[in-house]
């Protein structure tokens, strides 16, 4: 038997060599989250433990108090990419405001990130999935740190986007406009290795993803799509299956690789639903559309949307794009 196994390293290295005058910047960059991620990767795994070994809020070994994931993630992430010297500020769902790298090191980072840190995090204590989102943008400023205004970008300008899913194995999934492009983390040598070249939404799709919970509040043409969903016809492959984890980095993940469209309606409460456009909904955009799937929060498509704010919502519907076109075409009837 003959076979290769090619590390997220090397297949990084590879890619980036296309491009004969880049200087490894977002190599670096991508390693160092890949780092972080192992390390929260493995704060994660031992997260049952926490009751045995000292609970969230005691002091641990070393006298430092220990954190919830969600702060601890966030602060790996923060550290690790601070630390590399590639990007100059971050923006993460953890924190109000820009982060900003100030004269840290001779030369600032090209680059800013976005990050959703721990995402699912109400699944950590039942043992589901939970995942990070990362996107990563060229910054505009020209010096000084990064500022509110590198991060306000259109999800048109990505360099790269990704996720890492913290399941029954860790997968780290991203893209840079290239394809889509899995790889699953052996935990024995602590090593991503390449494991689903070129992800796309299969043919096929038969799955719906949605909190039926909050059916009652949902628009009428997100309604009838259920409605839909649920009718009988062989041909369609109808009634779909339902399936909602509440963790969208892993209710999409699952989608991706079995076929599926996830929905964050927005409410008459809540207009803009609950997911947010920069941590969550432009960098998934991006993997589904370069998975030849579809995102769109019921009229736009979200890689066009220009941000306003940090934290702003979006409604939110991403997956196969007939899938997709089907559900804007129940809204739009409803106008
Ligand atoms: P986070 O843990 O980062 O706050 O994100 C939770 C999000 C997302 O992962 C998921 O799709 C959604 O919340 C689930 O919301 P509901 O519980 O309202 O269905
Ligand atoms: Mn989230
Ligand atoms: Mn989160």
């Amino acid at each position: 038997m003959r076979y290769k196994i090619k590390t997220l390293t090397e297949f990084i290295i590879e890619r980036q060599a296309q491009y004969p005058h880049a200087k490894g910047a977002l190599t670096r960059l991508l390693n160092d989250i890949a780092t972080a991620a192992k390390i929260v990767n493995r704060e994660i795994n031992a997260a049952g433990l926490v009751d045995i070994l000292g609970t969230v809020g005691r002091e641990n070994i070393q006298g430092e108090t220990q954190k919830k994931l969600d702060v601890f993630a966030n602060d790996m992430f923060i550290t690790a990419l601070k630390g590399g010297g590639e990007c100059c500020a971050i923006a993460s769902e953890e924190n109000e405001k820009v982060i900003s790298f100030q004269n840290e090191f001779s030369e600032l980072g090209k680059y800013v990130i976005a990050i959703d840190p721990l995402d699912g995090s109400s699944n950590i204590e039942a043992n589901v999935s939970i995942g990070t989102i990362f996107s990563i943008y060229r910054r505009i400023t020209e010096a000084g740190g990064g500022t509110l205004e590198d991060l306000l970008q259109p999800g048109l300008n990505l360099v790269a986007a990704g996720y890492i899913i913290y399941g029954s194995s860790t997968m780290l999934v991203y893209t840079t406009g290239k394809g889509v492009n899995g790889f699953t983390l052996d935990p024995s040598v602590g090593i991503f290795c390449l494991s689903h070249p070129e992800m796309r939404f299969p043919e096929t799709a038969s799955i719906y993803s949605v909190n039926e919970g909050n059916y009652i509040h949902f628009p009428q043409g997100v309604k009838n799509y259920i409605k839909y969903c649920q009718e009988e016809e062989s041909a369609t492959l109808r009634p779909f299956t339902s399936r909602y984890i509440g963790s969208l980095v892993a209710d999409f993940h699952r989608n991706l690789i079995k076929g599926g469209i996830f929905l964050y309606p927005g409410t008459a409460k809540n207009p803009n639903g609950k997911l947010r456009l920069l941590y969550e909904c432009k960098p998934i955009a991006y993997i589904a559309e370069q998975a030849g799937g579809k995102a769109s929060d019921g009229s736009r498509r979200i890689m066009e949307i220009m941000p306003e704010s940090l934290h702003q919502r979006s409604p939110f519907y991403t997956g196969p794009k007939w899938m997709v076109e089907k559900l804007e075409e129940f809204l739009h009837r409803e106008g």
